[in-house]
């Protein structure tokens, strides 16, 4: 039973969007298992520039199905917001779907995200301010409303008075009444994109068709492996992809991680390998690592493997694409953090937390541009010789490689799982 994973191994925004918009030419289905509006995904086609939030990347491609999963968050406008950008650059959307079992976003989850950031004062997470947390923690305390809730208005109703009631105490004001009338105005068009996305996967798989799962944000970012609490609120590991689209272990073919070819993190939190300098500049200017949901700058700084050594365990990563290498040409030395002295035997996100001192390998950079390489073997030697040095570090194979944002600047090296052209 064909299941390929795509997830990021950093801290988000590692290009996923454009590995996976590639990798869907040999997939029927792209699902997400977790997370949000919060994601922004980016997907260039010639000279059309997609930016997607929720909706598989794999839209973008013509599969077959995009499933929204049962562990995702769905604020229902920004959804709809989505799809009808979509419609109008051409998509169709009408093979969009979201699980019934899929909790919504309210307004009043984007008021408490708001309201939680503003208590943390200066230790403020950097959320996205989407209402991702407070979804979650509605999901867990157990009175959230999912996407097939809205088949029953009067059932959401009463749920929005009780947390009305709930939330009067705490000074959040919710008009049950006005909440009411935004999910009566989406419900209708929401619900045409919900369903029973659970049977229409394994339907899928038992007809032997390919199901391309991407990963949003990164493993540095999950709820529980991450750099808690600076962290999103969903499990975005690979281990979650089975628990939040409804499929066992046993059936995924592979696991590839996306690293991106520097380090970035959006939002507060730790960051040993970070630099506040002219080369972080260098690295965010030329990479453009401005966010896409928030426009924010990106934090930026050299690899770190003590990091991606940790995440590759914990997603079992079968092999690695590396994405943006392009944006290190030019550079003269490249550093690469192969190790934290000063630590105890703590778990790495305690590592980082704590004093992790990156201890730093110095490659020698190239002069000449990548962008228009296609092969391997055309790489300046010094490229070759970096991503030779992260397969070993890392022990696993760099199948793909990206060296510009557009579809076709990438490079494939090896055999993958996953092969591009293999849709029937
Ligand atoms: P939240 O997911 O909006 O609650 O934000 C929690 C943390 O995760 C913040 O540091 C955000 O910047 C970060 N985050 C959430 N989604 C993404 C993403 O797609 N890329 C990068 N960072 C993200
Ligand atoms: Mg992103």
């Amino acid at each position: 039973m064909p299941v390929n994973l795509v997830v990021g191994i950093q801290w988000g925004d590692e290009g996923k969007g454009r590995i996976v918009d590639y990798l869907c030419a040999g997939a029927h289905i792209a699902a997400r298992f977790g997370g949000g509006a919060n994601a922004g995904h980016t997907v260039i086609v010639g000279d059309k520039t997609y930016k997607l939030r929720i909706v598989p990347s794999g839209v973008v491609t013509g599969v077959e199905s995009c499933i929204i999963g049962p562990g995702t968050v769905v604020n229902p406008e920004s959804f709809l917001a989505e799809i009808a950008a979509l419609n109008a650059a051409g998509i169709d959307t009408s093979r969009v779907w979201v699980s019934d079992l899929a909790q919504l976003i309210l307004p009043y989850h984007i008021e408490l995200d708001r309201a939680g950031e503003r208590a943390r004062g200066k230790d403020a997470i950097g959320t996205t301010g989407n209402g991702i947390g407070p979804a979650y923690g509605d999901r867990v305390a157990r009175c959230g409303i999912r996407a097939g809730d809205l088949r029953d208005l009067a059932y959401c109703r009463s749920i929005v008075e009780s947390r009305a009631a709930a939330l009067a105490p705490i000074g959040i004001e919710v008009d049950s009444g006005e909440i009411m009338l935004w999910l009566e105005r989406f419900a209708p068009r929401m619900l045409r994109h919900v369903c029973d996305t659970v049977s229409m996967l394994h339907e899928a798989l038992r007809a032997g068709k390919r199901v391309l799962v991407e990963g949003a944000q990164g493993s540095m970012l999950d709820v529980t492996f991450g750099t808690y609490p600076f962290v999103t609120s969903s499990v975005t590991v690979a281990g979650g992809a089975g628990a939040g689209l409804g499929f066992g272990p046993t059936c995924v073919e592979s696991v590839m991680g996306v690293v991106k070819a520097y380090t970035t993190r959006v939002g507060g939190g730790p960051f040993p390998t970070e630099l506040t300098g002219e080369t972080g500049e260098r690295l965010r200017s030329i990479g453009r690592e401005f966010g896409v949901v928030t426009g924010r700058a990106r934090r930026c700084g050299w690899l770190d493997l003590a990091m991606l050594r940790y995440a590759a365990r914990v997603n079992g990563v079968t092999e690695i694409a590396l994405t943006k290498l392009d944006v290190l040409d030019g550079f003269d030395e490249i550093e690469v953090c192969v190790s934290y002295s000063g630590t105890s035997n703590a778990s790495v996100p305690f590592q980082i937390a704590g004093d992790a001192q990156p201890q730093y390998h110095t490659l020698s950079g190239w002069s000449a541009p990548t962008t228009d390489v296609r092969s391997f073997d055309q790489l300046p030697s010094a490229a070759r010789a970096y991503i030779e040095f992260i397969e070993r570090e890392c022990g696993l194979p760099i199948t793909l490689v990206s060296v510009g944002p557009e579809r076709r600047q990438i490079i494939e090296r090896g055999v993958r799982a996953l092969a591009a052209p293999a849709r029937a």
